[in-house]
């Protein structure tokens, strides 16, 4: 997973798929957290991020075909085999087979439903920022079921036990990636 991409051909790719904010937004902030995640990991911060940004592409067009058409677009806008298939491998489990493998998957995989978690969680707050949201009020709305429920909350778990990263550090972490785009997303 070396091929490095221009993020500016990743965020027109987005953009031509994807004319909705909350949908452009959602990018940015895994985006973020994933460029935080791949700094912990002594990993290539552009290509998590890339992967981060596209991992919905398909999202808005698509959505009973979530992770497939995203194989056959990523494949037309000609990105490369491996960013492809970690994009569709956050469907692991829900729509698909493919299960995550490399550490940029499994986070993946681990925070991207976590950001919205979080991204709801700031919007209950006065500052409605992430800049000043703490660890547990996160924890407390995670186990607050009825609280954004559409947010599956094993799915979190499985990604924890997945890289081996405690709850509360996942959170911790995806906190302060997504604080890295705090502007950028509104949050
Ligand atoms: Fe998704
Ligand atoms: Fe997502």
């Amino acid at each position: 997973m070396e091929e490095k991409i221009d993020r500016q051909k990743a965020w027109d790719a987005l953009c031509k798929y994807n004319k909705s904010d909350a949908l452009r937004k959602h990018g940015l902030a895994v985006e973020g957290a994933m460029r935080y995640f791949a700094k912990i990991y002594n990993e290539d911060e552009d290509v998590w991020g890339i992967i981060g940004l596209l991992h919905d592409i398909d999202y808005e067009m698509y959505p009973d075909e979530h992770c497939a058409k995203s194989q056959e677009i990523m494949k037309e806008e000609e990105f490369p085999d491996s960013y492809i298939r970690a994009v569709a491998s956050h469907g692991y489990g829900i729509v698909n087979e493919i299960k995550p493998e490399s550490n940029a998957e499994k986070v993946l995989y681990t925070i991207d439903e976590l950001t919205g978690l979080i991204g709801a969680t700031a919007l209950m707050r006065p500052s409605k920022s992430v800049m000043d949201l703490e660890v547990k009020s996160v924890k407390k709305k995670f186990k607050t079921k009825g609280f954004a429920a559409g947010v599956d909350r094993n799915v979190i778990l499985n990604g924890c036990n997945m890289i081996d990263m405690e709850l509360d550090k996942v959170i911790e972490n995806t906190i302060l990636g997504m604080r890295t785009v705090a502007e950028d997303i509104g949050l």
